[in-house]
């Protein structure tokens, strides 16, 4: 099946006589004739629902909709993106142990990876992406359980070299974790370069109508996790009558352990209606995505003739350093484009209250225009040094460009940007 198919049809299968559209199960819990039953499904949980904190049916006809776009063997949803990030580190980690991570994500994994998870016992170990492959390595220790980028990261725009990365973390024996929010399974599906798992804050561009947070991890059922790094997945859980995951459940041991275990203690599954809501928004995805990378292409390549714009980034301009890399791993740069203006904080404060078809944020990757101004935002705390050494320009604007007439959207910021010199 196409992309474009799977975002109309999989996950939810109607027989004759059935309601056409995916069905709001709203219930917490699930009846059956007798106790043996109900203990069957204690011992293997993958055998029937029995409660809505593990699994729902029209959570779980998204959660096989965004496998299959994937390519992947499974996928739990979860409450929120960093929900996701969260338990997708959980699952293989404990305290005593490390990760690796590009530096170049979203500032809330950066939080969770340097302070959050830093008081739980696991330490964040950075690398420059322009380092050589040894010195990456060097980075590893010997209780390192993977590595973590974001495909598009937010918001420097830098493209994941996820075929390297992935290597070396599998020479290392352990897995690459991808965030593949900004692309989406249309714009890159990490999995065919090598990423083992990835992540989604699905409140994104697969929601996309900026009505429900949401996230989901999807397991591509292809790494080793008998190498003997991860006795978690191996030996038996005390905390599940002595299973193993990998002996049960093969291919599908990570994902599988997820659900029973971290979704059965921390209970971050979303509501079934946060889900119904999801299904409307990836069954325009591929529509969606198309249109938005051709209106930012189009913004892009005005800001860059602009005499008020200092610089642009958007990988998918000839002009950007990760040109290249976006031409290997996208089929488009999505809709968010991040530029420097010219007289720093007061003229970028000045466009922004001049805009008028862009609305003033704290949101990406929605149908909408939106913009938001990371000096006087969401850094508003930082002086202009600080920001600085945070790769944040006085300057900087954030422009997620939406499904607007391409003609509105650059008027409306031509118009802001000729009101700077008024
Ligand atoms: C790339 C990326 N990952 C994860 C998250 C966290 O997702 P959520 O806000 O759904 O918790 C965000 C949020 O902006 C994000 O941009």
């Amino acid at each position: 099946m196409k992309d474009e198919t799977k975002c109309l049809h999989s996950g939810y299968t109607p027989a004759n006589g059935e309601p056409r559209v995916l069905p709001i199960v709203q219930s917490t819990t699930y009846v059956y004739d007798s106790a043996a039953e109900v203990a069957a499904i204690f011992d293997d949980p993958t055998k029937g629902l029995c409660y809505s904190r593990f699994g729902n049916p029209t959570v779980m006809a998204v959660e096989t909709k965004i496998a299959e776009l994937e390519g992947g063997v499974g996928a739990m949803c979860t409450t929120s993106g960093q929900a996701a990030t969260l338990l997708s580190i959980l699952n293989i980690c404990s305290a005593g142990d490390s990760i690796v991570s590009l530096p170049t994500i979203y500032g809330g994994t950066i939080n969770l990876f340097s302070f959050t998870l830093k008081k739980l016992g696991i330490e964040c170990i950075y690398v420059d992406p322009s380092s050589s492959d040894e010195e990456i390595k060097s980075a590893f220790k010997e209780n390192t359980k993977l590595v973590f980028g974001e495909t598009i990261a937010n918001p420097a725009l830098k493209v994941l070299d996820i075929q390297r990365f992935a290597d070396i973390a599998h020479e290392m024996g352990v897995p690459m974790i991808v965030d593949n929010t900004f692309a989406t399974p249309i714009l890159c599906k990490p999995f065919e370069f090598g990423a083992d798992i990835i992540i989604h804050s699905t409140s994104k561009y697969m929601d996309g109508h900026a009505i429900q947070i949401g996230g989901v991890i999807v397991d591509s059922g292809k790494f080793d996790w008998t190498n003997g790094k991860f006795p978690e997945l191996t030996e038996p859980d005390e905390s599940y009558h002595g299973i193993s995951y990998t002996k049960s459940y093969g291919n599908m041991a990570y994902i599988i352990k997820a659900r029973m275990q971290l979704m059965r203690d921390f209970g971050v599954y979303p509501a079934a209606h946060s889900a119904f809501l999801l299904n409307l928004g990836l069954e325009t995805l591929p529509v969606r995505m198309k249109q938005y990378c051709e209106n930012a292409l189009a913004v892009a390549e005005y800001l860059e003739k602009s005499d008020m714009v200092e610089s642009v980034s958007y990988p998918a301009l000839k002009s950007s350093p990760d040109y290249e890399l976006a031409n290997k791993y996208l089929k488009g740069c999505s809709g968010v484009i991040s530029f420097i203006i010219k007289g720093g904080r007061p003229a970028a404060a000045k466009f922004m209250d001049a805009l008028k078809l862009a609305s003033n944020e704290v949101h990406v990757a929605d149908i909408r225009t939106c913009v938001l101004h990371p000096a006087s935002e969401t850094h508003r705390q930082l002086t202009d040094e600080q920001l600085a050494a945070a790769g944040i320009e006085a300057g900087m604007i954030r422009f997620s460009v939406g499904l607007e007439k391409i003609d509105d959207i650059i008027e409306d910021l031509d118009n802001a940007l000729k009101s700077i010199g008024k």
